[in-house]
C-alpha cells in the first residue's frame, strides 16, 4: 500500500506539473505571504510542500550557482538570506509556464498589472518571488529544499 502510494506521489509530481516558488525576504518582513498564497491558491496551484526557513549565505550561492558570474550575485544572495522566506513545490498542469504567467517579469517596474511580482515586489533584485524558469530546474529546485517525505 505505502509503495503504491509513493509511486502515485512520483507520477503527481513528474516533471512538467511542478514548480518551485520562494516568497522572498522582502515580501515576508512586509506581510505579503498570505495575500501571494491566496492568489496562487485562486489561479489553481496545488501546494505540494511548503516551509517557512531562513537561508545561509551559503546555501543562497547554492541555490542561485547557475548566477555566479552575474553582476549581481552578491546582492542577490545576500539578500536571499538576510531573513526568512517560505519556499513551495506548487503542483499543475503545466506549473513551470502558467507559474511565471502569474508571477510576471523579473523587474516589478516591467510586470504586467495584477502579476505577483507587480503587486508585491520592491525592485529587480528585491522583487517578491521566485519561480522555476524551466521544468528540469524545477526538478532540481525542489530537491534543493524537499525530501521526498516531505511532499504530499
Ligand atoms: P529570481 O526569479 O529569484 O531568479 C534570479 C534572480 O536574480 C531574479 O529573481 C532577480 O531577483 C535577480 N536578477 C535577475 N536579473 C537581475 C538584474 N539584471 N539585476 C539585478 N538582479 C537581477
Amino acid at each position: 500500500m505505502q509503495q503504491l502510494f509513493q509511486i502515485i506521489k512520483t507520477f503527481k509530481m513528474a516533471k512538467g506539473n511542478i514548480t518551485l516558488t520562494m516568497i522572498k525576504p522582502y515580501a515576508v518582513q512586509h506581510g505579503y505571504v498570505g495575500p501571494i498564497l491566496a492568489r496562487i491558491n485562486e489561479a489553481g496551484f496545488r501546494i505540494a510542500a511548503m516551509k517557512y526557513l531562513q537561508l545561509s549565505l551559503r546555501q543562497a550561492e547554492a541555490f542561485y550557482e547557475v548566477h555566479r558570474e552575474r553582476p549581481f550575485f552578491e546582492r542577490l544572495t545576500r539578500f536571499m538570506s538576510n531573513g526568512p522566506i517560505v519556499a513551495a513545490i506548487l503542483e499543475k498542469e503545466n506549473a513551470v509556464d502558467d507559474y511565471r504567467l502569474l508571477i510576471g517579469a523579473t523587474d516589478p517596474t516591467r510586470a504586467e498589472e495584477g502579476t505577483l511580482r507587480k503587486l508585491f515586489g520592491a525592485s529587480i533584485e528585491q522583487n517578491a518571488v521566485h519561480g522555476s524558469d524551466s521544468d528540469d530546474n524545477a526538478i532540481r529546485e525542489a530537491s534543493f529544499f524537499f525530501s521526498e517525505l516531505e511532499r504530499f
